[in-house]
């Protein structure tokens, strides 16, 4: 592992933080900012690619330490291998309808549903965990208790890539997503396609469509899925162009999920701007972020079908673009209904994260409740703070479900 080069933080970002967070957060502010002033300490998480062959890489992690963060049960679909190769017979920006994927080469169409070969350590973590079950069985995650960062995978030609490395924190609004077989899943804002691939490992959806109005973000995020995705799976995956504030209307009621991985603040990138000037620039722009975010979560709400679900995310500590955007757009939109998810997911993965509710709301009214199913503001959303030895975050997220 190459020792990382040293980066020195922002003074006009941390300044920033520091006022606005020491207040949203008071103690918890002390330990996020131990953590993102030290990217020495920063986890990582490794996302298996269940369309690969991956029996060895999950001997090496295995070997150094490595365990899983989600049970893996059920089965996983693998491909062979196969290379992925793609072009786009419809590939406009702004244009009304979506694009399509279409196959330029495709050696090996089927895949295999073939049961995970599990190894013993993998049963003693089930046995050990029993009160975990999420549905999303074949997302495979690896996980160190130390700052272990596993070199990331070059091109290989002609194959997939095997893994994925990302925040561990950011698979938990894929998890809240909950995608099954056969869902149409829109992936509002998408590059550079991290969850998209976590989708993709969750379930077979019927249609998944990754939107990203991004010219530059889009090739990212075409090149992404290209390297994880087999042919056979391609049909299904579509790539647009358009600006997500507008595909509420054209789409209405036809998707069965939107996630809605929302430009933000992004407090770990925003720290380490390139320079003073970047980093003013930023703030300067930031209080505009929520109302494009209400834009895009209206969006989505509009484009879910009655009885289906959006789940809003950002990677900020910041309450005007997390709790705050999802009680705006409550307001405004009486079909949509917020879900707690702290007993499917904070509770059962609290070995792991810190998480908490609301935690600007606790400190201004002194009244924290970390009990299950609690209040209506526990329902807006969950905040994923890192603290040290529980590095990952800064995540919220916020499932909201469109009544039927
Ligand atoms: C946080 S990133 C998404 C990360 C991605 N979901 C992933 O997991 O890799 C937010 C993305 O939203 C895109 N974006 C910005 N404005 C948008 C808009 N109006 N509609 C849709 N996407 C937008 C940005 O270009 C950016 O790529």
């Amino acid at each position: 592992m190459q020792p990382k080069k040293e980066r020195s933080p922002c003074p006009a970002v941390l300044g920033h933080f520091d006022q606005q967070y020491s207040e949203e957060l008071g103690d918890l502010w002390a330990s996020a900012r131990e953590v993102l002033l030290d990217p020495r300490s920063w986890q990582y998480g490794v996302m298996l690619n269940r369309f690969s062959v991956v029996t060895d890489i999950t001997q090496i992690l295995q070997s150094q330490g490595f365990s899983t963060l989600l049970p893996q049960t059920c089965v996983s679909a693998r491909l062979f291998d196969s290379p992925s190769l793609m072009t786009y017979s419809k590939y406009q920006e702004g244009e009304d309808t979506l694009p399509t994927l279409r196959i330029s080469k495709c050696p090996r169409e089927d895949f295999d549903l073939q049961p995970v070969i599990t190894s013993d350590e993998h049963r003693q973590d089930l046995q050990s965990e029993p009160s975990i079950s999420f549905p999303a069985a074949s997302l495979q995650c690896y996980i160190h208790p130390s700052p272990l960062r596993f070199p990331s995978q070059a091109h290989r030609p002609g194959q997939l890539k095997q893994y994925y490395l990302l925040n561990a924190a950011s698979l938990l609004p894929v998890l809240a997503l909950q995608v099954r077989d056969g869902d149409k899943v829109l992936d509002l804002c998408s590059a550079p396609g991290g969850k998209a691939v976590a989708i993709m490992q969750s379930a077979t959806p019927e249609l998944l469509c990754c939107n990203e109005p991004d010219p530059h973000r889009r090739d990212w995020l075409t090149k992404t899925l290209e390297s994880f995705l087999p042919h056979s799976v391609n049909s299904r995956v579509v790539v647009s162009a358009r600006d997500g504030r507008s595909l509420g209307h054209s789409e209405a009621g036809f998707y069965d999920k939107v996630l809605v991985d929302a430009p933000c603040s992004n407090d770990r990138s925003w720290l380490y701007s390139s320079n003073n000037q970047q980093g003013e620039q930023r703030l300067k722009g930031r209080s505009r972020l929520p109302v494009v975010q209400a834009q895009l979560l209206r969006a989505a709400l509009s484009a879910v079908r009655p009885g289906g679900v959006v789940v809003y995310s950002t990677c900020t500590l910041s309450s005007f673009e997390n709790h705050a955007v999802v009680e705006t757009v409550l307001n405004d939109f009486p079909e949509a209904e917020p879900e707690d998810l702290w007993e499917e997911i904070a509770i059962p993965l609290s070995k792991y994260f810190e998480f908490s509710p609301h935690p600007g709301y606790e400190q201004l009214h002194h009244e924290a409740s970390m009990q299950p199913g609690a209040t209506y503001h526990h329902r807006l959303g969950i905040l994923v703070v890192p603290r040290p030895g529980k590095t990952w975050g800064p995540m919220f997220f916020s499932r909201l479900r469109r009544r039927e």
